[in-house]
């Protein structure tokens, strides 16, 4: 089948990548040409486990191409999805003018029936918005030409997204047209072979359900951060607390990690903007206000363990830092709370020392005129005559380091942990100084 995806972010490389895989036809489009340029030179501008073998053996086989020209794109695919980044707006809503600026673009080059799915996350209503800005092209074009819109939000994860895509929980197709729905559900079927996954669904019920997965994972994060802190208060241990919990099959273990707050592109943005639509509608989302605050203040708390052990005397302090995206496997630095600690010691005076696996990159864009973070090649380098240690992400080869270089290396054997990684009782027995969270024993 022909496949047009716009915008080549996480979203749409791992949608047209995935799509190619299993046998479709599918151009990728951005404005971005600088992107577009590094794609079709074989430079994947992400990092994402298994995307850049998936993307270039499609690429090489012919069935994945990059471009920025939209008329060739639209012309390209009965299946024009619509993958562009949605962000905050001031005032906590989404915006939405990529989304309305790529209905705009198929409107204008579009000669034939065309299903337009919205991938992004969009805010209830969107789809609405998307048909309106479509006809009213074709009405100045004096075109009449038959088309569907179609949510079909987007569930992946960074770090896991091919498996997430290729092997999904589940397929949200919101459509008010049954044919639409026939037409995704084949486009689809090699990832809904081993039993059926599709749910479908009226549109705007499937724009919200994309808002409440992600609004339930981070109240779930909220939760236990705000248990973390009681437990910290009260002299209990919140690791202990959280598998007396996880074990209740009604609660389970999944996401409910207590650390240094939840980052990334997608469940600050979308608190916010569920948060804004309750609002618009004359509801006031208490329960998604407190998550969203919670959150603010959680990532900020390494900081202020850092700050009450040196007595606010941080001036002239080096801290090694371990990780800088907001979560392992990925390079993804949106909402980290890694820049939250970073500002806050660079703010105070002091130097950062930081080494991640894959962020490097893009901590290299942001800091870019910040002589005081250092970025090293190393976990070990970045701990050479640094006073203390903070971990903000918890990647995998961070969690049985070399203790006894450590002791060796750090100017005072002191770990500020945002994950809980270690067992404060060995940090004892290593003659370590170890703050976690919410582990108040
Ligand atoms: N990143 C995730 O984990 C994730 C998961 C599920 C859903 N989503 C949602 O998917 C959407 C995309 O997120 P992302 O992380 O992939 O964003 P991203 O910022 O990585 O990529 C968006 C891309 O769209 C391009 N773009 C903007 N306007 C365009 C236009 N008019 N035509 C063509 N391309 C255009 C940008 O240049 C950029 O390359 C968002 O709504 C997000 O909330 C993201």
């Amino acid at each position: 089948m022909k496949v047009t995806v716009f915008g080549s972010g996480y979203v749409g490389l791992v949608t047209g990548a995935c799509l190619a895989e299993v046998g479709n036809d599918v151009v990728c489009v951005d404005i971005d040409e600088a992107k577009i340029d590094r794609l079709n030179n074989g430079h994947i501008p992400i990092y994402e486990p298994g995307l850049e073998k998936i993307i270039k053996e499609n690429f090489a086989a012919g069935r994945l191409r990059f471009t920025t020209d939209i008329k060739d794109a639209v012309e390209h695919g009965l299946f024009q999805f619509i993958a562009v980044g949605t962000p905050p707006d001031e005032d906590g809503s989404a915006d939405l003018k990529h989304v309305l600026a790529v209905a705009k673009s198929i409107a204008e080059n579009m000669c034939e029936y065309r299903v337009v799915i919205n991938k992004s996350t969009v805010p209830v209503g969107t789809a609405d918005k998307v048909k309106a800005s479509i006809v009213s092209v074709l009405q100045g074009r004096g075109a009449q030409i038959e088309f569907d819109v179609v949510s079909n939000p987007e569930f992946l994860k960074e770090g896991a997204a091919i498996d997430d895509f290729m092997k999904p929980d589940r397929i949200v197709i919101g459509s008010d047209n049954p044919r639409t729905t026939e037409l995704l559900r084949a486009l689809y079927a090699p990832f809904n072979r081993n039993h059926d996954r599709i749910i479908s669904m009226d549109v705007k019920s499937a724009e919200l359900t994309k808002y409440a997965a992600n609004a339930m994972l981070a109240t779930k994060i909220s939760f236990m951060n705000e248990l973390s802190n009681i437990a910290e208060l009260v002299g209990a241990d919140i690791e202990n607390v959280r598998h007396g919990i996880g074990s209740d099959s009604r609660i389970g273990y999944s996401f409910i990690y207590p650390g240094c707050g939840y980052g990334g592109a997608c469940f600050p943005k979308d608190v916010k903007a569920l948060e804004h639509t309750a609002k618009e509608n004359g509801y006031k989302a208490e329960l998604l206000s407190a998550v969203e605050s919670i959150n603010k203040h959680q990532k900020t708390k390494l900081f202020s363990k850092i700050y009450k052990h040196y007595d606010g005397d941080l001036s002239g302090k080096v801290f090694a830092l371990w990780g800088l995206s907001f979560k392992p496997n990925t390079d993804d630095m949106r909402e980290a709370p890694s820049r939250v600690l970073i500002d806050a010691l660079i703010d105070a005076g002091a130097t950062v020392r930081a080494y991640d696996p894959e962020a490097m990159g893009e901590a290299r864009k942001i800091y870019s005129d910040t002589q005081s973070l250092v970025l090293c090649d190393s976990l070990y380098d970045v701990i050479e005559g640094a006073d203390a240690l903070a971990i903000v992400t918890e990647w995998k080869h961070f969690w049985s380091p070399d203790f006894e270089r450590l002791k060796q290396e750090l100017l005072t054997p002191v770990i500020f942990d945002g994950r809980n990684l270690f067992d404060p009782a060995e940090m004892k027995n290593q003659g370590i100084t170890y703050y976690a969270m919410g582990r108040g024993l």
